[in-house]
């Protein structure tokens, strides 16, 4: 009989039960017979309390599949299919601490975008880098699948640094594609979207709705309000002129670069009120905690809605589906370009719509990104590369290039401010650059 087993990296996190559920759901699909979930001394305990709520799921779908845990990610590492990475270095702490930093010198404080998102992948990068080191040795075949933070550059770290298969995962794109069929009064079956850019800086494209291009009519119900975000980040309304001229559909965190004023004042008004996302995000942990100690618990309770990630788990295991079934469905993944968006490098890592079968992501060709999307991408993406060698030579003189170069940084002088605060509050997690 097939078997397959899953290693989940992180698998203390608190979006571990959405996880589980799709794994029950698709089990006709998936012959899971095993779950490793993994997690650092740190995470112990919130490990064990994800890894019994996960227990007793299985046990009340009646499924044969054993939920394990274990801080040993070789052990959990040997013999897996896949290993899905949804690890956070330095926890809910770090996140809060790269939301604050940037806010102090006026800048946009977010966890994956921005200086947030760069302190983020300084000390995310060694981290998967080391993952992959493991994997080449234990289980050269299997597919990495990463949905680590920020995911197109830890991706691409992967292809440039290991030989292991790797995919990046968003839940972005699925939002979206919910949200467009929702606003049309449609079901998700009936409409087709295209998708291409970065993430986390993905436009939306040739939307068609029973095969009709309805691009321009979702540009207009934008444009009168219609509902298209994330839970985590604040809906500021479009620019309808902005918006029509634009002519695709952004998504939600290019509010950081498009809106970048509306969106710093309001993050500094929510960090002196509410507190930073990471601080809402701490409590609402706290009671996703709460609850799923309860030992009548046997399912992912609503409150996991607030987060997110909604759809994060439909994104993983879709794709592990179309993976392990070889069944050319679309994806969107964020994989290496190879020319498929002609205007970017081809050994960067973009987020694509893509034919995906045992093979891996086969990027649709989108040829070249009109001149008011290709600016933007080209300046993230150097930002990103550049970023991505400064994780893993610690250097701080490219470090600081990179942070020159990302778009939500205004000079030198504030890049280094910012550097150097980073540095320091971060030397725990960032060895390579002692
Ligand atoms: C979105 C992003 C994810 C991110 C999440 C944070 O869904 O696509 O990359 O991890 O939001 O949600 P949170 O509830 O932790 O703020």
């Amino acid at each position: 009989m097939k078997s397959l087993k899953l290693a989940v990296i992180g698998g203390g996190s608190s979006y571990t039960p959405e996880l589980i559920e799709g794994i029950i759901n698709r089990i006709d699909r998936l012959p899971v017979t095993r779950i490793d979930l993994i997690d650092v001394e740190a995470g112990r305990e919130k490990l064990e309390i994800v890894t019994q709520l996960a227990q007793r799921m299985i046990a009340r779908s009646g499924l044969n599949i054993e939920v394990r845990h274990s801080l040993d990610r070789r052990e959990a590492i040997q013999g897996a299919s896949f290993v899905m990475t949804q690890l956070r270095v330095g926890g809910l702490e770090a996140r809060a601490r790269d939301e604050h930093i940037p806010l102090k010198y006026k800048v946009i404080g977010q966890e994956t975008t921005g200086p947030g998102g760069f302190a983020k992948a300084l000390r995310t990068i060694p981290v998967i880098l080391d993952i992959c080191k493991d994997m080449e040795e234990l289980a050269p075949d299997a597919w990495l699948i990463n949905f680590t933070n920020p995911a197109g550059m830890v991706t691409e770290a992967v292809h440039k640094y290991s030989s292991i298969k790797a995919l990046g995962l968003c839940n972005v794109p699925i939002n979206m594609h919910h949200q467009t069929a929702e606003a049309l009064g449609a079901s998700v079956d009936r409409v087709k979207v295209n998708f291409a850019g970065l993430n986390h800086l993905v436009w939306m494209s040739n939307i068609r709705l029973d095969g009709r291009d309805v691009t321009h009519k979702v540009i207009e119900m934008l444009c009168d309000g219609a509902h298209m975000n994330m839970n985590n980040i604040h809906e500021s309304p479009w620019d309808p002129a902005f918006l029509q001229s634009l002519g695709v559909v952004p998504c939600p965190y290019h509010r950081y670069f498009y809106m970048q004023d509306d969106m710093l004042e309001e993050e500094l008004e929510s960090a002196a009120s509410t507190g930073t996302r990471a601080e809402v995000v701490m409590k609402t942990e706290q009671e996703l905690f709460r609850l799923y100690q309860n030992p009548e618990l046997a399912e992912k309770p609503r409150q996991l809605e607030q987060r997110g990630g909604a759809y994060y788990s439909d994104v993983s295991l879709n794709l592990v589906d179309a993976l392990y079934n070889d069944t050319s469905a679309i994806n969107v993944v964020n994989t290496v370009n190879n020319g498929a968006i002609s205007n970017l490098p081809d050994d960067a890592v973009v987020e694509i719509s893509a034919v995906i079968d045992s093979a891996g992501a086969h990027p649709i060709t989108q040829g070249t990104l009109p001149e008011n999307q290709i600016g933007l991408a080209r300046s993230v993406k150097a930002y990103e590369q550049q970023a991505i060698e400064a994780a893993v030579k610690g250097d701080y003189g490219l470090a600081l290039q990179a942070l020159v170069a990302n778009p939500l940084v205004p000079s030198a002088r504030v890049a280094k401010l910012i550097l150097d605060d980073i540095l320091e509050q971060n030397a725990d997690y960032l060895p390579q650059f002692q």
